[in-house]
């Protein structure tokens, strides 16, 4: 299967293509209507993770006709070569092999033929015990002093992954304080340092290529802002570790090889939670759960390779996305928790989704003729409703979301998690079955109001239910993600590993950079826009 051109002519999509022509007027009340036990049918439970997708315009036909265009597409054997270690990034020659890293001894991964395992664990183990050291106090710092506060510097992939799992894990962590900072605005090291005792803090520089210039010039300053308190280069062997596949980079910034932890090139960035990307959020929670964490990953990527498609969860999510964005034209998705530990997760998949799959050229270059990644958002429930869900029950855009929730809480406070629980399960109701005018009229609205308090509902979502929110779930979720972008990037036919989009603004940053910071008058040669916008900021900088 090369190319979404493809996909297209497939008798699965041709099918499908009718079939929506026909479910125009059929609304999710009706479809309820017509089969009362749907809620039950389109619900899969699998590892502790229930997914109810009843609430999607779908019927069964839908649905065989979307798992037959996933068999027709080549998806089984696009799943063998992923986790076979082929390199399915084809623009840069690499595999794409996350699976392994959580995987236990034993298991079998290979890239280009060759067994991966043994790095995976050795450097497990590294990992292992640089987190025991610190968090017994054995690892000092350069005065003696144990270590309290450690600072993630990193970006993208090399942040979001970590801070997400900090923040979801928060309950669980009995380490050192945990900060990430991420932008170059100097204001983001700043707020993570105030207050800071450089005696007590260790540097976790989180950088696959260790040429990112906002995760480099972070790490500078730290450095500098270390070596100002504690006076002596020496002390950057204490309080600065690297995670990167670089080493003649990290060598080269001045950190000690042996307080490097690998990971290769065949992690992709936005895929580098469970490699030693993770190292600060191990440092918080500890090697046990971060096992757990693995755990959970390692299992769901066990269901996704081995399951049928009908019970595959992130197969599932992974169709019934595209139908909305290639047969509905929905342009976005919202995820949305039910768990304000989740706060970063949206923000999180932002990324996986959108640098993974936001692409208009598939595998060979040729043009994807249909929509792909939508653009992906969301913030934690119920403080959504409260702002933006406005938009979901009575906007003119279709928003497929996904709700995301669980059955006990890690602060129970009297009766706050079932009135959570209580608003998630009520929106994805209203959403699905709105109020009628009629309905509203019964109810008292007056003529004037009820096109203003009518809701048209029909709108569609997923819920996700898991018992507690707990290193294993998270690493259930990220890795249930992760293979539905797969499943995605595959069935358009996308390179979902490569990010060549970022670069030219990378570039063009690179000459604007020294442009604004010459000391004299520069004869600027952008666009008429870029250049006004150049002198006006030096104008405003130098005065
Ligand atoms: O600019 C995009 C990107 O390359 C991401 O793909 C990556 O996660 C991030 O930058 C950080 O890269 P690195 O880990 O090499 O610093």
């Amino acid at each position: 299967m090369g190319s979404a051109a493809r996909l297209t002519e497939l008798p699965a999509w041709r099918a499908l293509t009718e079939l929506r022509g026909g479910f125009e007027g059929r609304t999710l009340r009706a479809l309820f209507a017509e089969d009362p036990g749907r809620g039950e049918r389109f619900a899969v439970e699998v590892l502790g993770l229930h997914l109810d997708y009843a609430k999607n315009r779908i019927d069964a036909e839908v649905l065989a006709r979307l798992l037959e265009l996933a068999e027709q597409s080549g998806l089984r054997g696009q799943i063998d070569r992923f986790f076979g270690g082929e390199a399915v990034n084809t623009s840069e020659g690499r595999a794409a092999l996350h699976m392994a890293l959580r995987a236990p001894r034993g298991a079998a991964f290979a890239v280009g033929g060759r067994d991966v395992m043994e790095d995976v664990h050795r450097v497990l183990a590294q990992m292992t015990g640089f987190s025991e050291q610190l968090r017994s106090g054995a690892w000092r710092g350069h005065t003696g002093q144990p270590i309290r506060h450690v600072v993630n510097l990193g970006i993208g992939g090399s942040d979001l992954g970590p801070r997400m799992a900090c923040r979801a894990l928060r309950s669980f962590a009995d380490g050192p304080q945990v900060a990430f900072v991420a932008n170059v605005d100097g204001a983001d090291l700043a707020a993570a340092l105030d207050g800071l005792d450089p005696a007590e803090t260790l540097f976790v520089v989180c950088s696959k290529t260790f040429t990112t210039l906002e995760t480099l010039r972070n790490a500078r300053s730290a450095r500098a802002w270390c070596l100002s308190a504690l006076g002596d280069e020496a002390a950057v062997a204490r309080h600065f570790v690297a995670v990167s596949t670089n080493a003649a980079e990290v060598a080269g910034f001045g950190i000690d090889p042996a307080n490097m932890f690998e990971f290769w090139d065949w992690v992709g960035g936005r895929y580098s939670l469970s490699s030693a990307i993770g190292l600060s959020l191990m440092l918080a929670i500890g090697p046990e759960r971060h096992r757990e964490m693995l755990d959970g990953m390692h299992a769901v990527d066990e269901h996704f390779r081995s399951a049928s498609f009908g019970e595959n969860l992130p197969v599932l999510l992974a169709l019934l996305g595209l139908w909305y964005a290639d047969f509905w034209a929905a342009e976005t998705h919202a995820v949305l928790p039910y768990a304000q530990d989740l706060e970063r997760f949206p923000a999180y998949l932002q990324q996986l989704d959108m640098e993974s799959n936001g692409k208009s050229v598939d595998r060979d270059g040729a043009p994807v003729d249909v929509p792909t990644a939508p653009v992906v958002w969301g913030e934690p429930g119920t403080n959504g409703q409260h702002a933006f869900f406005q938009l979901l029950h009575q906007g003119s855009r279709l928003v497929p979301c996904d709700f995301i929730g669980f059955a006990r809480s890690n602060d129970e406070c009297e009766d706050h998690h079932d009135w959570l629980m209580a608003n998630c399960f009520a929106q994805t109701e209203a959403l699905a079955f709105g109020k009628t005018e009629d309905e509203a009229r019964a109810e008292g609205v007056p003529p004037s109001q009820l096109p203003h308090r009518r809701f048209p509902g029909n709108r569609p979502s997923n819920t996700l239910l898991a018992e507690r929110l707990d290193p294993a779930t998270l690493g259930k979720l990220v890795a249930l993600y992760e293979h539905k972008v797969f499943v995605q990037g595959a069935l358009w036919g996308l390179n979902s590993f490569d990010q060549w989009g970022v670069e030219l603004g990378k570039a063009l940053a690179t000459r604007i950079g020294p442009e604004l910071r010459a000391a004299d008058e520069q004869a600027l040669d952008h666009d008429s826009s870029t250049n006004n916008l150049m002198r006006r900021y030096r104008r405003w900088r130098s005065g």
